[in-house]
């Protein structure tokens, strides 16, 4: 099989590839592990910035987004009974769209389908191959059995943290940047009315907590938890008296709950991978970086990725290898700046006894500056709000 672009992932990132390569008039087939149930039942990031949502209309599949998705114009900071509010749109002139990763997911595969574009699902054994010379590929065992060769200009790792394609770059031709952070989230979905139109992030003497939502009927929260803990272990009944504790009162009171429909522990990690290009093999998305997930980034950088990506290809069947020399850098200067504010709003919410009561008072400072001073709201909702692609 013969094709221009391999791309390997069907998440968010290889899917918005594909998609807007298609409008481009490239050619790609996109090459999964997993089915695309288990992909959909995947429930994680819910918060689009406006760069996401506008390279989701490019890609022709924001319909249902702006139909169905929340626009949202700020969101409150809480800590102990103190609640402000971050004024997004006031501050910025941007606001960002709850809709879940699951929804993207559904709608990209909806009209990836509808266009007829081919998506191996359940590959057993993706290996990738050549990508030193100008004739790379992609091979897999098929869920008939029978092995497939996918031969092409190029390939896009788009196979998330744990895949194939970083795996295989040799050691000395990356550097790994990374941080683990020593605790996790626990998040419950729950179709109960979200607490408040607007996501609150807490932090507390008991550690930090979310308030986020899918819709006005079904809520995600999340709490900081430790990494011994196991989801299982945790009753609903549990994990509400724990959110409760880490709300202000008044919030805390106004709290609906049901059981839950999912539940889960996500790690904390920061993490880089340098350079994102390896001759003809293209990182993009969470297999060449990881943000915690505090600040909703790690969906928005995968967009952005292969925004670029997306552009940097379609320049060099046009004539151009400008686009894929700069892939790496022009990406990287905007995930660094992604990584610095991440790793910045969890530090600042987070419980971290590690840091000592020093550190607990650096904390309780900065938070009560950020409530008195415009300036420093200002940044936190420029970077919430995401920076701006380079042109
Ligand atoms: P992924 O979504 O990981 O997709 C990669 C795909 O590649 C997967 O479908 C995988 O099955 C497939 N794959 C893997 N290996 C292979 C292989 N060898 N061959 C073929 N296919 C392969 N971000 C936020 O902004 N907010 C959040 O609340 C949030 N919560 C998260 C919770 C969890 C548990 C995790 C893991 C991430 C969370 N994120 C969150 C991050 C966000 O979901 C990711 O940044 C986003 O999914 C990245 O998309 P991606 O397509 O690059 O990677
Ligand atoms: C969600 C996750 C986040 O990390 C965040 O900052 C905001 C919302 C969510 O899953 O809804």
């Amino acid at each position: 099989l013969r094709t221009q672009v391999a791309i390997v992932g069907a998440g968010p990132s290889g899917l918005l590839l594909g998609a807007l390569l298609h409008k481009a008039g490239v050619e790609a087939v996109v090459i999964e592990q997993r089915s695309a149930d288990y992909v959909l039942g995947r429930i994680r990031a819910g918060v689009l910035e406006q760069v996401t949502v506008d390279l989701l209309d490019e890609a022709g599949v924001g319909e249902r987004m702006h139909a169905e998705g929340l626009p949202h114009d700020g969101f409150e900071i809480a800590f102990g009974d103190r609640i402000h509010h971050i004024d997004l749109h006031g501050l910025t002139g941007k606001r960002v769209m709850v809709y879940g990763q699951t929804e993207v997911t559904r709608d990209l595969m909806q009209a990836r389908a509808a266009a007829g574009l081919q998506t191996f699902y359940e590959s057993q054994g993706v290996s990738v191959h050549d990508f030193d010379t100008h004739r790379p590929c992609v091979r897999f065992t098929a869920p008939d059995g029978q092995p497939v060769e996918v031969q092409a200009d190029f390939i896009a790792g788009c196979d998330g943290f744990h895949g194939v394609c970083r795996a295989s770059v040799p050691e000395g031709a990356i550097t790994n940047f990374e941080k683990v952070y020593p605790f996790g989230w626990l998040g419950i979905l729950a179709d109960v009315p979200p607490v408040s139109h607007e996501l609150i992030y807490a932090s507390s003497e008991q550690g930090f907590a979310l308030c986020s939502m899918r819709s006005k009927t079904r809520s995600r929260y999340y709490v900081q938890c430790s990494l011994a803990d196991h989801a299982d272990a945790w009753s609903d009944e549990a994990f509400w008296a724990e959110l409760r504790r880490r709300l202000p009162a008044q919030v805390a009171a106004n709290l609906t709950t049901g059981p839950s429909i999912e539940k889960s522990i996500a790690p904390l990690r920061s993490f880089v991978a340098e350079p994102l290009r390896f001759g003809r093999l293209f990182l993009a998305g969470d297999a060449g970086h990881i943000v915690p997930p505090t600040g909703a980034k790690g969906l928005n950088l995968a967009a952005t990725d292969v925004g670029y990506l997306a552009r940097s290809l379609t320049e060099f069947y046009r004539g151009s290898e400008a686009g894929i020399d700069s892939y790496s850098e022009r990406c990287l200067r905007r995930i660094w700046k992604a990584e610095r504010f991440s790793w910045w709003f969890t530090t600042l919410m987070h419980k971290l006894p590690e840091n000592g009561a020093f550190g607990a008072r650096i904390q309780q400072a900065e938070l009560d500056y950020l409530t008195r001073s415009e300036a420093a709201q200002r940044a936190l909702a420029e970077n919430y709000v995401g920076l701006p692609m380079e042109a």
